[in-house]
């Protein structure tokens, strides 16, 4: 039998971690059962977010689904404590780590985790944030990474915008410097960035002298019309300097093909992290892709179905309508169900706040049968699974897609500048949970920066992580990819 903790840094310092009882009582589990314990895999987490997607124990089929086949038990020790372990493990154990367990009410099939429901999910929140927003009293911005976007920090941006006028400055003096200056945003939330970034470039513009502003368009671009709508309000004073463009950050160049090669930055802010995403995991030098499948715990599904009026069984197909036409549409069209728009919104929050996921790893018969994005195998991933042991990463596909297909649009000289929680190593997967966890309503996963960074290197582009620089003790590092030199 394996076990794996995780995070180790947790099991030092005047604090550390209790690992031992909550091991100790799930193997006093195991060794009770019948299940072959020379198959059983125990993993230990430390699941950081508060709200996220799992049990405090979970098992997971590894392999084909034959009645021997492996296990993965899986613990956040930060819940642990507080959990009755034993009978959970129990209980799972029961249905011989089967997650097709009685107590769930599942609302999908088995699917690679970029593309299960809690993406539908995702995308509801942005597309009616206002509605989530008054709900909780709370703006989205106060869930991000230290309570505010860094993209707002100034340090951060007077050091973009002076490395973009050295850029001009250098081109201009050769007579190769475009009329027309862009900048485009990616996933601009309320759009406070973005007028951040325009009020200081209009004061160092000023102080520069050389009247870029007047050339200058910023393109504020996202999926949600309704957060566009926002973030126009926003940087109104700009005027005619801005421009908002609806569009899938995953695939920018069906929309802006018009800027090939004239982009001078491309800035990018806590969103490669709420993209969607895979998980691979290598067991004993094999590649198994995880399969996850979305859930409500009985129990919670049944006192949902309760507060709406309708029968449990009932409850996936009216989630699954929510999520096609949102709170408002639906209140509309069941006002026996739903007395108004509000309700509707409770009724959105409660199945967010109870949504899990099962996984089950399933072999995955040679990385290249596997495609990280249409145009893109599953090959790439190579380099980050041989040789390193048992190992679970995020593929972070609309991330990978994103950056892809970002890259044309640069100008020779431009960027793409992504403040994100990235990790730089592919140990850090090793040694700490990198999500799926809970913001509100989205979601957030760890970006695999070294798999960015070596896809970048086979296109000539030269990909840099650096801690941000201008807050303390964040872990949002900053990402510059440009053409190598
Ligand atoms: C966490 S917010 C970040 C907003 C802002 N950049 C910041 O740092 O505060 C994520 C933004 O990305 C947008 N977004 C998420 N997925 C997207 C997609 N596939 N295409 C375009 N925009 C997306 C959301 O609508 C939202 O505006």
């Amino acid at each position: 039998m394996l076990v794996e903790i995780r995070p180790v840094a947790r099991l030092r310092g005047k604090t550390p971690l209790d690992v031992s009882t909550p091991l100790t009582t799930v193997l006093e589990v195991l060794r009770d059962g019948t299940v072959d314990l020379s198959r059983v895999r125990v993993v230990c987490d430390w699941i950081q977010y508060k709200e996220n997607f799992r049990d405090v124990v979970d098992v997971r089929q590894i392999g084909p689904g034959t009645p021997d086949q492996e296990l993965e038990v899986a613990i956040d020790l930060r819940r642990a404590a507080a959990a009755d372990l034993a009978d959970l493990t129990r209980r799972l154990m029961a249905h011989n780590g089967s997650p097709e367990a009685p107590d769930r009410i599942w609302l999908e099939q088995w699917l690679p985790g970029s593309q299960g429901c809690i993406w539908l999910f995702n995308r509801l929140y942005w597309q009616a944030l206002h509605l989530w927003e008054r709900a909780t009293g709370r703006g989205y911005e106060s869930a991000l990474p230290g309570g505010a976007s860094d993209a707002r920090n100034e340090a951060a941006i007077r050091e973009l915008i002076s490395d973009l006028f050295r850029i001009w400055d250098d081109l201009s003096d050769r007579r190769a410097l475009p009329d027309e200056l862009y900048v485009v945003e990616l996933g601009v939330g309320n759009g406070n960035q973005a007028k951040a970034w325009l009020d200081e470039f209009v004061v160092m513009d000023r102080e520069h002298g050389r009247d870029y502003y007047r050339r200058l368009h910023y393109l504020m671009c996202d999926y949600s019309p309704h957060v566009l709508d926002i973030a126009r309000k926003t940087v109104a004073e700009h005027g005619d300097h801005v421009s908002s463009l609806v569009l899938d950050a995953t695939t920018p160049t069906t929309v802006l093909g018009f800027l090939r090669y004239k982009v001078f930055l491309v800035y990018v802010s806590n969103v490669y992290d709420n993209l969607p995403c895979d998980e691979v995991v290598s067991i004993g030098g094999e590649a198994f892709a995880v399969e996850t499948r979305a859930f409500l715990p009985a129990s919670a599904a049944a006192t949902i179905a309760a507060s709406c009026s309708i029968e449990t069984p009932a409850l996936p197909a009216l989630i699954h309508k929510l999520l096609q036409i949102g709170p408002e549409l639906l209140a509309e069209a069941m006002p026996t169900q739903f007395a108004d728009a509000d309700a509707a919104v409770t009724f959105w929050r409660d199945c967010w706040q109870s949504l899990r996921r099962a996984e089950r790893f399933v072999p995955m018969r040679g990385l290249d049968s596997y495609q990280i994005t249409p145009g893109l195998s599953g090959e790439m991933l190579r380099p980050l699974l041989d040789a390193r042991g048992d190992l679970r990463i995020n593929v972070n596909n609309g991330a990978v897609a994103s950056f892809v297909d970002t890259l044309p649009l640069l100008h020779p000289y431009g960027r793409l500048v992504c403040h994100d929680l990235f990790i730089t190593d592919v140990e850090q997967c090793r040694t700490g949970f990198r999500g799926p966890g809970k913001y509100d309503g989205s979601v957030v996963n760890w970006v695999n920066g070294p798999l960015l960074a070596h896809i970048g290197s086979r296109k000539g582009i030269d990909v840099r992580y650096a801690p941000f620089a201008h807050r303390k003790g964040t872990s949002i590092v900053t990402m510059t990819a440009q053409v190598r030199d």
